[in-house]
């Protein structure tokens, strides 16, 4: 379960995404079911009854916020226990559970932890910008034909800016980039994943990515005096497919009516990103050793030999 992509939390939607009736949802290779319970919170099961295997998700939440079978109606809290088997008063509903995942509402997301246990979990990591009370936050959520991988790598490469994103974030990498100019990336492992300067001929002051493992990039843009970050959070849906949530977070321009213009720009940077990451097919990253790689692609490969060295094999 969740082959290459188990026991670690992860977004999966915005907390408005869930209302009161089923969402289902694909999380690396795992169809789930999410609704929320009488007291309002979400609720994350197997997208697949213990009874007879239908999706959950085609069936209603009742008015006491249990999950109802479309097939023979039976009915399980956010928790995954059964509370109702129709016809069979005498059966043993602690027999009867539906798998629930770990699940928690943290600032504007639902985040799901990929393993159905909830004994000795760690809590979710989660960046300041995604949390902080004090910041503005617009989303842009896009469906990728790649493998998450690929799309998480893209994320934390620098090298490409002055090429993809010519016209918007790598315009000014661009004006200045020489036909000998040099990247230089330093990269520094953090508790919880690590943090990549870019810097091109030796100028400081640039970008500053983190990583936090397995599938968040933040990326602070320094803006004198100001707070302004965006978040790729990319999350593995099902083979070939990858659901892309960018939020990107500010103290300034707080204004409702600054968030279309936010949001286009983003979008706009996304759809760069998308072209060319789609064009090298769904595979996964190859081993490194597999593609020919420089010293401006260093980023990249400390998350290619996390991939390789411990999420991979994780799940069966
Ligand atoms: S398959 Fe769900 S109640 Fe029978
Ligand atoms: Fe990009």
């Amino acid at each position: 379960m969740f082959k290459g992509f188990s026991s670690v939390w992860t977004p999966v939607l915005r907390v408005n995404q869930i209302k009161r009736r089923p969402v289902a949802v694909h999380l690396a290779g795992e169809r789930l079911v999410l609704f929320r319970g009488q007291d309002g919170m979400v609720g994350a099961l197997l997208d697949r009854c213990p009874h007879r295997g239908a999706a959950l998700s085609q069936g209603r939440v009742t008015s006491e916020g249990h999950i109802e079978c479309p097939f023979h109606g039976w009915q399980f809290d956010r928790r995954g226990n059964a509370c109702y088997v129709p016809l069979n008063p005498d059966a043993k509903l602690s027999l009867l559970s539906a798998r629930a995942l770990p699940v928690r509402e943290i600032g504007d997301l639902v985040w799901v932890y990929t393993s159905p246990t909830s004994q000795d979990i760690p809590e979710p990591i989660v960046p300041d910008g995604l949390v902080n009370p004090d910041l503005s936050r617009t989303y842009v959520q896009r469906l990728w034909r790649c493998h998450w991988t690929r799309a998480m790598e893209n994320m934390l490469d620098s090298p490409h800016l002055p090429f993809v994103h010519r016209r918007t974030i790598g315009k000014q990498l661009r004006t200045r980039m020489t036909p000998s100019s040099r990247m230089e990336i330093t990269w520094e492992d953090t508790p919880y994943g690590g943090r990549a300067e870019a810097r091109m001929d030796g100028q400081e002051g640039g970008a500053i990515l983190e990583y936090f493992k397995p599938n968040i990039m933040v990326l602070n843009i320094p803006v004198p005096g100001k707070y302004l970050r965006i978040h790729a959070l990319v999350v593995p849906e099902q083979s070939g497919h990858t659901h892309l949530i960018i939020c990107q977070s500010r103290n300034f321009a707080r204004w409702k009516v600054w968030d279309p213009i936010f949001y286009w720009m983003n979008k706009r940077i996304a759809d760069e990103d998308k072209n060319v990451v789609e064009s090298g097919g769904v595979a996964e990253v190859p081993p490194a050793a597999t593609e020919c790689s420089v010293s401006s692609d260093r980023a990249t490969l400390q998350f290619r030999k996390y991939y390789y060295e411990e999420l991979r094999a994780s799940g069966d």
